[in-house]
């Protein structure tokens, strides 16, 4: 069988990271390789983002890039996956005839008999179906990218807590979760491939295995996870703060390789505005949680996502946000402007905010937390961390890059470093985002750090 090519192109979170490289593994046994030209490409995918309406755009527009290729190449297949596909179906295929399928998030394990059916068919195949009952939520069996430390693992889908301005219920579903020994097994898989740091990942992995009646919750699954050999590092995301339990907690001090960072998306500073998304929590409660977190955990990096000018947000509320991210003071803050997406309660909201004040909202806020980044990251030159290799640094040639255990970006040279190694860097700069570093001399080096195990003999 001739050998083909297949270059995906992937929008938006880390879920859909991990879906393309499960779209890869499905093709391999379809004689497919991955190749990072498209216009050497027999088989192009786009998996998408629907978060918000920017995301959304940006399919639009790689769309009308392709189409121009199609037109020149009428052979190549053309498919549309993920999250915009699940939410427009038929109406994504028809605004763009020159693509050949749309596979939403749940037709994502019928890629390969979908592709058979584009290639007998020559017509447009739309699939937005429901996940059968037989199908798993993952495809089994690792497909590595070579040389790499650093993996995400899926543990969970979907969304059962409806915030009024998610689309994510919507495009994902309710809560489903992979059973633990299915998750332990692919992580061995993974570090006997060379992978020292997983990220499990969810929409909501604090509501993991609530619903399997396993006796598994999230934190006797990382508890699971901490005990394999060979892993270094385990983080998460996301995690809703309303679930964030005590033991949960409680686990950033039990478990040596749980990495002390957390990404707690609060969204906003005002009780109103968090009472009229549906988060479940107020100020107070975050604020509590966040203390708790430090208790356990001195030092742990807390980052967040925050929306400004959701519909009916008044200047108190906005400066009740500016407020909570002062006392909270962030490592670092994704900030988001409100847009309206489809079938989401707050689309209908009548008291939108205008586009100038949440332009002018998002500076000031930006302004607020470039600071505690700035100061957060100043903190640490000087300072010797832990540094897990992941490879060639993109920006700056002839160095490497890698992350702290706090998970910040550090890039440093090093000649004699390999990709998944754990090294003992000094900082010595800060920049808003990232690090530089210097590798501290091999040999036996003095660490006072966290993760235990590790030893720095050369
Ligand atoms: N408008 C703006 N930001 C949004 N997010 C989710 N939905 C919207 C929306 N409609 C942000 C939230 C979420 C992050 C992934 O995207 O902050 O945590
Ligand atoms: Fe985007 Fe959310 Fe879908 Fe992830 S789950 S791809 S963030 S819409």
């Amino acid at each position: 069988m001739k050998q083909k090519r297949v270059h995906i192109v992937t929008m938006g979170c880390q879920m859909n990271v991990y879906d393309s490289e499960q779209m890869l593994r499905l093709l391999v046994p379809l004689n497919y390789r991955s190749t990072l030209r498209m216009d050497k490409a027999d088989l192009i995918l786009l998996n998408t983002c629907s978060i918000r309406e920017k995301a959304e755009h940006k399919v639009y527009s790689f769309l009308g890039r392709v189409a121009r290729m199609k037109r020149l190449r009428p052979d190549i297949i053309i498919g549309v996956g993920g999250c915009v596909a699940q939410q427009e179906g038929y109406r994504l295929a028809e605004r763009a005839p020159h693509i050949d399928m749309v596979f939403g998030t749940f037709a994502l394990g019928r890629l390969p008999s979908l592709i058979e059916q584009v290639k007998r068919q020559k017509r447009q195949i739309v699939d937005t179906n429901a996940r059968a009952a037989s199908e798993p939520l993952c495809v089994k069996g690792p497909v590595l990218k070579a040389e790499r430390a650093t993996a995400f693992v899926t543990i969970m889908q979907g969304c059962d807590n409806f915030c009024t301005y998610c689309v994510v219920p919507y495009v994902r579903g309710r809560e489903v979760s992979r059973k633990p020994e299915e998750v332990l097994e692919e992580i061995r898989l993974l570090v006997e491939n060379g992978i020292r740091e997983v990220t499990l990942i969810g929409q909501n992995v604090n509501a993991y295995g609530q619903k399997n009646g396993q006796g598994c919750d999230f934190p006797e699954l990382l508890g699971r996870v901490n005990e394999i050999k060979g892993l270094n590092r385990i983080r998460f995301t996301t995690s809703h703060p309303k679930d964030l339990s005590e033991r949960l907690i409680e686990a950033f001090y039990r478990l040596d390789k749980l990495a002390p960072h957390i990404h707690l998306p609060v969204q906003s500073g005002s009780d109103r505005v968090l009472r009229r998304m549906n988060r479940g929590y107020s100020r107070d409660v975050y604020l509590r949680k966040v203390e708790n977190l430090r208790d356990v955990r001195p030092g742990i990096a807390i980052t967040s996502d925050m929306i400004v000018g959701f519909p009916g947000e008044e200047r108190v509320d906005f400066e009740a946000t500016v407020d909570l991210v002062r006392q909270v003071g962030f490592d670092s803050l994704f900030l988001f402007k409100y847009s309206d997406r489809p079938n989401v309660p707050a689309a209908k909201f009548s008291d939108k905010v205008p586009e100038a004040v949440k332009g002018e909202r998002f500076s000031t806020l930006l302004e607020v937390q470039s600071e505690f980044t700035r100061k957060k990251n100043r903190a640490l030159v000087g300072t010797t961390q832990e540094v897990l290799v992941e490879g060639p640094s993109k920006k700056l040639p002839n160095q490497l890059t890698g992350r702290t255990y706090c998970n910040k970006v550090i890039n440093f040279a090093d000649d004699m470093a390999r990709i998944g190694q754990i090294l003992p860097v000094r900082v010595v700069e800060a920049f808003s985002h990232s690090l530089l570093g210097h590798p501290v001399d091999k040999g036996y080096v003095e660490y006072s750090g966290e993760n235990g195990g590790i030893s720095y003999a050369a």
